[in-house]
């Protein structure tokens, strides 16, 4: 009994831990690949609020799209400016990474 409460505790403790070290691996991609000089997590700045992304895409199945337009770039969703592309500045498999990461803000 007391080995086992001890047990959750311990893998309670090993949740948190991934949870918040993806969080910081999100923000550490974005910060990799540029995406910080125009978006923000919270206010839209040149690029909208990653928070706002989040909201506005909730439930729906669009990761590749996402993927595809940060990698090309592209306009039209947000208003007049265009995103240019970010292509080549992260690896596909960190574009997946950061795009959850918006997703799950
Ligand atoms: C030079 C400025 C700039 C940079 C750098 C930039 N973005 Fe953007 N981003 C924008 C703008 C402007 C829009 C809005 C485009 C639109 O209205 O369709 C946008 C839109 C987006 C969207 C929403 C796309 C949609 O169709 O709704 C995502 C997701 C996104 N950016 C992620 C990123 C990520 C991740 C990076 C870094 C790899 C990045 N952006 C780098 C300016 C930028």
């Amino acid at each position: 009994m007391r080995n086992q409460s001890l047990f959750k505790l311990i893998l309670l403790a090993a949740l948190g831990f991934t949870a918040q070290s993806a969080l910081a691996d999100g923000a550490a991609l974005a910060e990799k690949g540029s995406c910080l000089m125009c978006h923000t997590i919270e206010k839209r700045n040149v690029g909208p609020a990653f928070k706002d992304i989040a909201a506005a895409y909730k439930g729906q199945d669009v990761e590749e799209k996402l993927i595809n337009k940060i990698k090309k770039g592209g306009r039209g969703s947000w208003g007049i400016l265009p995103m240019p592309a970010n292509e080549g500045k992260l690896t596909d498999d960190e574009f997946r990474e950061v795009v959850r990461w918006i997703r799950s803000l």
